[in-house]
């Protein structure tokens, strides 16, 4: 197997700076909006065969040294009773909002052997097609991002609603996060008994926090997120997007490496985590709009930031833009490895 990415997971010292990215399975690959103009993105989530050729997409036409499942952050929650759609162009969009605590009371905790049968047969299905050629990552929504959604409908600008809740009505908040954080912990357990090689924990939109409210009203609950995996000997990936004043209580929340957006250079997010624990990114996605210079100068600043240390696995600060021409994605890869090949 090609081990540059649990490598570097582990602070060890692999060949060469391993490279995957967030949305590496989605529309910017032109063969992936074949498969999605004959099926719904639910219809690929699950149906094993098809999540798996997906899955492994970017894996044959780019390079990059990670799969990652094929789901969605949405798909659990299903499973405790949440009416959901995911829109074109838009994201989730929640039918019924649970913004009171009878609501939230009425959620059932995950059975994922019952409710997301799909997931676990499509990881079963991924690491077959992948045959050992590169480690595949499971993946779940952190209980605020996933929280936000089902408290808003959709993502918004300043999640004004969730914080109202949070501020207004703190037992319902705290009960929400509770379900949430033990559903996720059990649905990433099922993940890892599947086979998953490592997991990452999407909390996309808190960084809309203070430090203060992260502390208070969040850190507890990815944490309990985490402490499921104890036990379970795979790395765990703690992703946020401006996050850069809460990377200090997001390392108390745990996680083995933390994936960072382009807001903070990586150095300086680094020192702030401290080098006993890996980084991920942090590459603008935007930046991959650009000519092949600019990708190269950027790419290589990323490199030089991350200064060689063992512990960074090269990414985005958040998913590949739909609009992102293929070639420049796979001409990333290969300078990616090439600019880091002859360490040693
Ligand atoms: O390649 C991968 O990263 C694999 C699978 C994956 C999807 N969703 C499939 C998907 C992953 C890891 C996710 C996580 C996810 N879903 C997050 C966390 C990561 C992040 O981007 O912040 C969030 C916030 C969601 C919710 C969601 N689902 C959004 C915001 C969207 C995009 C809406 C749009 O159309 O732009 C979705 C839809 C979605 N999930 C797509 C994919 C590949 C879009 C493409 C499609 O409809 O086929």
């Amino acid at each position: 197997m090609n081990d540059r990415f649990l490598k570097a997971c582990r602070r060890e010292t692999p060949d060469a700076t391993p490279v995957w990215f967030m949305r590496q399975a989605g529309r910017f690959l032109p063969k992936y909006r074949e498969i999605r103009a004959k099926h719904s993105l639910i219809d690929i989530c699950k149906d094993p065969e098809l999540n798996a050729k997906v899955s492994v997409l970017p894996v044959e036409t780019l390079g990059v040294d990670a799969a990652i499942l094929f789901a969605d952050i949405m798909l659990p929650l299903e499973g405790m009773g949440v009416k959901f759609e995911i829109r074109d162009g838009v994201g989730p969009v929640v039918q019924s909002l649970l913004d009171d605590f009878q609501k939230v009371n009425s959620l059932s905790t995950l059975d994922p052997s019952s409710d997301v049968p799909y997931v676990i047969e499509a990881i079963s299905e991924t690491k077959r097609l992948l045959d050992s050629r590169v480690p595949l990552i499971g993946f779940c929504g952190a209980p605020f991002t996933l929280a936000s959604y089902l408290i808003e409908g959709h993502a918004t600008r300043d999640f004004l609603s969730t914080k109202k809740l949070m501020y207004k009505d703190p037992e319902t908040w705290h009960l929400l996060m509770d379900k949430l954080s033990t559903s996720m912990g059990i649905y990433l357990q099922s993940q890892a008994n599947a086979g998953v090689d490592a997991v990452q924990l999407f909390d996309s939109w808190v960084g809309c926090l203070s430090p203060t409210d992260y502390h208070k009203f969040v850190l507890p609950y990815s944490q309990k997120v985490f402490s499921y995996l104890n036990g379970k000997a795979i790395p765990c990936i703690h992703f946020g997007t401006g996050t850069a004043t809460l990377l200090e209580e997001m390392r108390h929340a745990g996680g083995d490496v933390f994936s960072i957006d382009w807001r903070i250079p990586i150095d300086i997010a680094w020192g702030k985590l401290g080098y006993d624990v890996g980084i991920q990114g942090n590459l603008d996605p935007a930046v991959l709009l650009a000519d092949a210079d600019l990708i190269k100068t950027r790419a290589a600043d990323v490199l030089m930031r991350a200064g060689n240390r063992s512990g960074h696995i090269f990414n985005l600060g958040h998913g590949i833009i739909p609009e992102t021409p293929q070639e420049n994605v796979r001409q990333l890869v290969e300078f990616v490895h090439e600019h880091t090949m002859t360490r040693g």
